[in-house]
């Protein structure tokens, strides 16, 4: 396949924010973006969307009619590689060719795997990590310019600036409040493919945070891989993750503020403080237990113990009385035996999780826990993860039922005027489709809608929308 250059260098705009200049060389080119993995790929897929689109970009449905092809991928686990190199496998084959086309591999497994991309999947012509994403114009230019292939993952780190985001329209959006990772839990390649953490400006998350809900959105979630350790690491001006949530919760016209993920170590009186006494921090945490043994933990180097985690729980449910907890388990984690596996089944019992995505371990390459071993057979924890999510499910259609009778809010995202279903999110973030009765009035999309709990089925809740303004 030929990648033959269409234009000289100096043509070719570098700027990143300029909205829309004319002549620039992106002006029509036609963009596809493939995203994987987490929130914050999410989110970094939208602001590489908002970087094309300031140059003039146009956004496509279909990689075989794009220009620019940008596949976002994630390694959290083998399994997110082999979905990202076979999705990559299906592109190459409808890619167009000739001039000025490009077909890029950005996120986590890009950043992880450098040039060995190249290798891996032969028509690749750029690869850049989750931090280069600023350079994204600047590099995309480079390749087009000079007929090479770019790895981008060697280009120096830009400054956290706010690159522009082209967001899908809707009531809900993401708003990230720290990159990268400072913790050095021995299984996970977070910090290998995010780099080291810093946090946002206060300023910047509270401008865009206006202008968003200039915009109509009335919701947003603060993203980071430990939102709560908000404020340690690099310039908000002193102010700490629960001084920022006070702040956004006083912006006029946004309802709801929600966030993920928190870390157990960085939890604060201060922030349950917060959340208790705001009705527009909506009463969800988010907080990864990963197992119930204290040996395991210790060995995944989280730094707390089960009684540490326990704390908070308790002092969650004194001082945001109702709140949903969610969490993220892995099993069969090096050496894990069935006694510490017993012991993470009884936390799910002890705590009655909300909600939790639980995982096998798989060793990642750059993690300390690489060279470990001794790990569980397949079967045994495949075994052991199905009795997890089993107990997991019981126990959340357990905590539905209990929801029937119940008067909640919803904050409106869907509403069908034909079969006059609005469907939306409870503040614990549980998803109710609501019927609305013919005599009452068309929800508006963003507005919060109190209804009635009918029925706790297994793909979710249904109610009925109670009088409405
Ligand atoms: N920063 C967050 C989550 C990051 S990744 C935190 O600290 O909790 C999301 C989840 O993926 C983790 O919570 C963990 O449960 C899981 N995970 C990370 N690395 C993994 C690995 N190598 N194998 C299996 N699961 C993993
Ligand atoms: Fe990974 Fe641990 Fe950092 Fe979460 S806190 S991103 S699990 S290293
Ligand atoms: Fe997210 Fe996957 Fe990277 S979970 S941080 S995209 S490795």
């Amino acid at each position: 396949m030929s990648h033959e250059p269409t234009r000289s260098r100096q043509d070719v705009s570098s700027s990143g924010n300029s909205p829309n200049p004319s002549g620039s060389a992106f002006e029509g080119r036609t963009f596809y973006i493939k995203t994987f993995g987490c929130q914050m790929n999410v989110h970094d897929s939208e602001r590489m969307a908002g970087l094309l689109s300031a140059e003039g970009g146009q956004p496509v449905t279909e990689p075989g009619a794009a220009d620019i092809i940008l596949v976002n991928t994630c390694t959290i686990r083998d399994k997110a590689d082999q979905k990202a190199l076979s999705d990559l496998g299906r592109i190459r084959q409808v890619r167009k060719d000739g001039p000025g086309t490009v077909l890029a591999v950005t996120g986590c497994m890009a950043q992880r795997e450098g040039e060995e991309i190249f290798r891996l999947v032969p028509d690749v012509d750029l690869i850049l990590g989750p931090s280069q994403i600023r350079n994204l114009i600047p590099l995309l230019d480079t390749v087009s310019g000079e007929r090479t292939r770019v790895d981008g993952t060697l280009w120096p780190v830009p400054e956290m600036t706010t690159p522009p985001a082209l967001r899908p329209p809707g009531v809900s959006a993401f708003v990230t409040v720290q990159e990268g990772c400072d913790k050095a839990c021995a299984y996970c390649v977070v910090p290998a493919t995010r780099g080291a953490e810093r946090s946002r400006p206060i300023g910047d998350i509270l401008q865009e945070a206006e202008e968003l809900v200039s915009l109509g959105y009335r919701e947003i979630t603060l993203l980071g891989q430990n939102v709560n350790g908000y404020g340690q690491k690099g310039d908000t001006a002193g102010a700490s993750f629960p001084e920022l949530l006070r702040r956004l919760s006083e912006l006029p016209g946004l309802l709801r503020v929600r966030f993920t993920t928190s870390h157990p170590m960085d939890m604060s009186d201060d922030l349950l403080d917060v959340m208790g006494s705001s009705s527009r921090v909506m009463p969800h945490l988010h907080l990864p237990v990963q197992s119930g043994s204290d040996r395991m933990l210790a060995k995944m180097q989280r730094g707390y113990t089960l009684e540490t985690y326990r704390r908070w729980v308790g002092k969650l449910r004194e001082k945001v009385p109702g709140a949903a907890l969610t969490t993220d388990l892995i099993v069969g984690f090096c050496s894990e035996t069935e006694e510490d596996f017993e012991q993470t089944l009884s936390v799910v019992d002890e705590f009655r999780f909300d909600g939790a995505f639980s995982f096998i371990y798989s060793p990642r390459p750059s993690t300390p826990a690489h060279a470990w071993g001794d790990i569980p057979p397949r079967q045994v924890s495949v075994e052991r993860l199905e009795r997890l999510q089993k107990r997991i499910e019981q126990q959340a259609m357990e905590r539905n039922q209990t929801l029937v009778g119940s008067d909640v809010e919803i904050l409106t995202e869907k509403w069908d005027p034909e079969t006059r279903i609005a469907v939306g999110r409870t503040p614990q973030f549980l998803t109710v489709r609501a019927a609305v009765a013919p005599e009452d009035a068309d929800p508006a999309l963003g507005s919060l809608l109190p209804v009635r709990i009918e029925q706790a089925a297994r793909a979710g809740l249904k109610g009925k929308a109670l009088p409405h303004a």
